[in-house]
């Protein structure tokens, strides 16, 4: 039995909800949350009476902030890689190629790390309070969980550049009109329609829904991908990186002086 700190894990009607759980800190992803996540999709992916799984985060404001900036700010180059590459393998990378439906349900901000885990979930929807981007340069640093290869995949590739390098943020009903998310609803019924469209995925085989997911994915290519854990890593060596996530902690805006 799985003892989780940063989760809730619910079950119920073979649908299997998981809810980050660090409210304070806006559910910001740190090693420990990434861990026991892998574990719960791991497990809950095991499980021959679980359907589909539902990812979402605690409280009104934030679905997830992001990787934890306060883990990683003191970091050099091969330590930010390798948050990069365990974070992919473990996390992103296996939501991605899990054989069970993952939905998204984005009750809040989803910025950097949390935008990425609902790139790699197969479906996602927002309610109507959601923002959504990618601000990491904004830090001094790139999406590294691979937001530079499954944002432009979502989006396309114009869309993703202005995005990503102005690290703006959108709301839910221009993420709509983006294809980013499928559905926006208000907040009090993002949960419901979440189990709703659960529901409906589990009238499908699973067999076959599983196969889906494979092929949809094989259109993909992993270079890319490993591409952006080397950059990923690179933006560390940088004193525009020190400077970005220092002014973050001391709540002021950045002075890059591109070094
Ligand atoms: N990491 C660590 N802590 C975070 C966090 C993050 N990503 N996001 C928010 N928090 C913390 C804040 O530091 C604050 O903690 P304290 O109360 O201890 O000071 C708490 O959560 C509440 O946040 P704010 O006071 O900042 O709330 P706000 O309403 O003023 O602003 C926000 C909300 C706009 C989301 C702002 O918190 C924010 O900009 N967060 C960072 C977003 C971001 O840059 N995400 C990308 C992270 S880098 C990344 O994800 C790399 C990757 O791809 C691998």
């Amino acid at each position: 039995m799985n003892t989780y700190h940063n989760l809730l894990i619910e079950q119920k009607d073979q649908i299997g909800i998981i809810t980050i759980n660090r409210p304070k800190q806006l559910n910001a992803l740190n090693k420990q949350t990434i861990d026991e996540l892998h574990n719960a999709f791991t497990n809950l992916n095991k499980e021959k009476a679980v359907r589909v799984i539902i990812i979402t985060g605690s409280g009104s404001k934030a679905f997830v902030a992001g990787a934890d900036i306060k883990e990683f700010m003191h970091f050099n180059a091969e330590q930010g890689k390798e948050l990069a590459t365990t974070g992919q393998a473990i996390l992103f990378d296996l939501v991605e190629n899990l054989e069970t439906p993952v939905i998204a349900a984005i009750n809040g901000f989803a910025l950097g790390g949390g935008l990425e885990l609902a790139l790699a979930s197969h479906i996602r929807i927002a309610s109507d309070k959601a923002k959504m981007g990618l601000p990491e340069v904004s830090l001094g640093v790139i999406p590294g969980y691979g937001g530079t290869q499954r944002l432009a995949q979502i989006i396309g590739k114009g869309r993703a550049m202005d995005l990503i390098l102005s690290a703006s943020m959108i709301d839910a009903q221009k993420a709509l009109s983006y294809g980013l998310v499928t559905q926006v609803v208000p907040p009090e019924m993002l949960m419901e329609t979440a189990y709703k469209k659960a529901q409906k995925l589990m009238r499908n085989s699973p067999q076959a829904q599983a196969l889906a997911i494979k092929a949809v994915n094989a259109a993909y290519t992993k270079t890319g991908f490993e591409v952006e854990k080397e950059l990923f890593g690179q933006a560390f060596t940088t004193a525009d990186f020190e400077e970005g996530t220092k002014a973050f902690i001391e709540r002021r805006t950045p002075e890059f002086k591109g070094i």
